[in-house]
C-alpha cells in the first residue's frame, strides 16, 4: 500500500517534472527586432499596399497567404500585426488579428518565442508590453494554421494558446465567439489613425448576436424564434463555411453556426449568402463604422484579390446576394453624424426647433442643462432612434411617465415613444434618427429654451 502510494507520488512528480522542462528547441525559438528598412519602399509601381498604413516590417513568420509584420499608422507607434494577402497580389493586404492595439511599441522593440515557451513583445528597454503567460506550460513549438490562426503547441500538439482566442475586430473561418469562457465580442477600432478600442462591438450572448453602440446600445440582433421557443441559450458561434446542398457546383454557403445547450433541431444560423468561390480564406469584419462585412480571398486575381460578399448594413440592399436580407445603413449610429435625420441610406435632415432643415455634417443637437426649468422638448413625428427596431423599450406607459423619465435624468438627450404600443425609450445619445413614415412614431429632442 505504502509502496504503491510512494510510486504514485512518485509518478506524479515525473510527470510534473516533465512537463515543465518541456522546451521550445532552440531551432524553433526566434526574436525578431524592430529595425531597419521598411517593406519594398523602392517599388513605385506596385506600392506594397496594406490597411490603415503604407509602411511595416516584415517578420519571417508566414504561412500563405498570412504574414506576422510589425506595422504602423503613425511614426514610431507599432503593432505585431498579423496581414492576409501578399504583395504579388497588387491589392489592399487586410489586418486579421494584432497582439497590441491601444498599446504601441517603439522602434528596436522585440517579439520572441524563448525556449520557455512564452511568447513576448517587449520594449527595447526589455519592458513587456503583450505575452501569451505560457511560460514552463508545455509549449514545444510556434505555427501559424492555414486558417489563419497563430498558436503554442505541446508535445501532443493540442493549442496550449490560440490567437483565435482573442480577437479584434475580425473573425477568421474556424474562428469562435462563446457565451461561456470567451471570446465573448469583437471590437472595432477607432479610427484610420488611431488604433485603440472603437465604439462598436459584436457580441454573443445566451439568447441572441447582437452589435452595440458603447456597449450598452443596441443596434442590432439576431433574430432566433426557435431558441426561445425551445427554452434553448447559445453557446459559441463559429465562422464556418459550408458547402450549400442543393445548389450547383462550387456554390458555398458562409455561415455562422450557433450551437446549442441541449438537443436543438433547427440549429440557429446567420446565413451571409451564396457564391461562387471557395470561400475558406474568408473574414468578417467589424468596421470602424459599426457595420459588419465578409471579405473572402481569391487566390490568384491580381489587383482584385478580395471580394466583398456581404454587408450586413447596405445601402444597396437590392443588388446584394446576400439570402439573409441586409438592413437598411439608417440603421447605423453614425451614418448622419452627432445628429440627422435618415431615410432609405440616405442623410435628408437635421432637426432643430425651428423644423426639419436639410443636413449637413455639422448638424448637432444643443446640450441642454441640468435644470428642468432651463429645456422644453420640440417634436418630431414619424422618427425612430438607431435603439428602437431592436430593443422593446419599456412595458406599456403613459407618455407623460415617458417624458418625466428623461426631464429627471441630467443625461437624457431626448424620448423616444410609440403611441399605438404605449412603450417608451429614453435615450443619452441621439446620433442617427430615422424616418418612419409612421405618425405613431413621435420623438421629444430637449432643447435650451433659450
Ligand atoms: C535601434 O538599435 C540600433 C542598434 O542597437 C541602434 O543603432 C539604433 O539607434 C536604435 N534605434 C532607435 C530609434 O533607438
Ligand atoms: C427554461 O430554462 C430555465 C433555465 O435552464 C429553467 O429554469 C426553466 O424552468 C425552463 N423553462 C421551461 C418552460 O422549460
Ligand atoms: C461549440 O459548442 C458545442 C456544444 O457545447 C461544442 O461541442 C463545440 O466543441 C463548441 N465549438 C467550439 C469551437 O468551441
Ligand atoms: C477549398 O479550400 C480549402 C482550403 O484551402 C480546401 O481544403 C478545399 O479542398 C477547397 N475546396 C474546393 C472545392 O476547392
Ligand atoms: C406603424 O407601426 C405599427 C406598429 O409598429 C404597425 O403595425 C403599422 O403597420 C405601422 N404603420 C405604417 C403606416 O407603417
Amino acid at each position: 500500500m505504502a509502496a504503491s502510494s510512494l510510486s504514485f507520488i512518485l509518478l506524479c512528480l515525473f510527470i510534473s517534472f516533465s512537463i515543465s522542462n518541456a522546451i521550445v528547441p532552440s531551432a524553433d525559438t526566434f526574436r525578431y527586432v524592430n529595425e531597419g528598412v521598411f517593406d519594398q519602399q523602392d517599388d513605385i509601381q506596385y506600392p506594397p499596399n496594406a490597411e490603415y498604413t503604407t509602411t511595416y516590417r516584415s517578420l519571417d513568420l508566414s504561412t500563405f497567404p498570412f504574414r506576422l509584420v510589425f506595422y504602423n499608422s503613425t511614426p514610431n507607434a507599432y503593432y505585431l500585426g498579423l496581414r492576409m494577402g501578399t504583395t504579388r497580389d497588387e491589392s489592399l493586404m487586410r489586418w486579421v488579428w494584432e497582439a497590441n492595439r491601444g498599446s504601441p511599441v517603439r522602434e528596436n522593440a522585440t517579439f520572441s518565442l524563448g525556449s520557455d515557451g512564452n511568447l513576448i513583445l517587449a520594449e527595447s528597454t526589455g519592458q513587456i508590453v503583450w505575452q501569451t503567460n505560457t511560460a514552463n506550460k508545455g509549449v514545444v513549438g510556434f505555427a501559424i494554421e492555414s486558417n489563419g490562426n497563430i498558436v503554442l503547441k505541446d508535445s501532443s500538439g493540442n493549442f496550449v494558446w490560440q490567437s483565435f482566442d482573442s480577437p479584434t475586430d475580425t473573425l477568421l473561418v474556424g474562428q469562435t465567439l462563446r457565451v461561456n469562457g470567451g471570446p465573448f465580442k469583437l471590437v472595432s477600432r477607432d479610427s484610420i489613425t488611431n488604433n485603440v478600442n472603437g465604439a462598436y462591438s459584436f457580441v454573443i450572448e445566451p439568447k441572441r448576436l447582437a452589435l452595440y453602440y458603447k456597449n450598452s446600445m443596441r443596434y442590432w440582433s439576431s433574430t432566433f424564434p426557435g431558441l426561445n421557443r425551445a427554452n434553448a441559450t447559445l453557446v459559441n458561434a463559429t465562422l464556418q463555411i459550408a458547402e450549400a446542398e442543393y445548389e450547383e457546383n462550387n456554390f458555398h454557403v458562409l455561415q455562422c453556426i450557433i450551437e446549442n445547450a441541449r438537443q436543438f433541431f433547427d440549429r440557429p444560423i446567420l446565413a451571409f449568402g451564396r457564391f461562387q468561390y471557395n470561400s475558406s480564406l474568408s473574414y468578417l469584419r467589424l468596421g470602424i463604422d459599426g457595420n459588419l462585412r465578409l471579405y473572402t480571398y481569391r487566390r490568384g486575381v491580381r489587383g482584385d484579390a478580395w471580394a466583398l460578399l456581404f454587408t450586413m448594413f447596405d445601402g444597396d440592399a437590392k443588388t446584394s446576394r446576400a439570402s439573409d436580407d441586409p438592413v437598411d445603413e439608417c440603421q447605423l449610429p453614425s451614418r448622419c453624424g452627432k445628429f440627422g435625420l435618415c431615410e432609405e441610406s440616405q442623410c435628408v435632415g437635421c432637426p432643430t426647433p425651428n423644423g426639419v432643415l436639410a443636413w449637413s455634417k455639422d448638424c448637432d443637437y444643443k446640450l441642454p442643462s441640468c435644470n428642468a426649468n432651463s429645456f422644453k422638448y420640440y417634436e418630431l413625428k414619424g422618427v425612430d432612434h438607431f435603439t428602437v427596431k431592436y430593443t422593446s423599450g419599456t412595458g406599456r406607459t403613459g407618455i407623460d411617465n415617458c417624458k418625466n423619465r428623461c426631464t429627471k435624468d441630467c443625461k437624457c438627450l431626448g424620448y423616444f415613444y410609440h403611441t399605438d404600443t404605449a412603450r417608451c425609450w429614453t435615450v443619452n445619445e441621439l446620433k442617427t434618427l430615422t424616418r418612419v413614415g409612421n405618425s405613431t412614431n413621435l420623438a421629444y429632442i430637449k432643447t435650451p429654451i433659450n
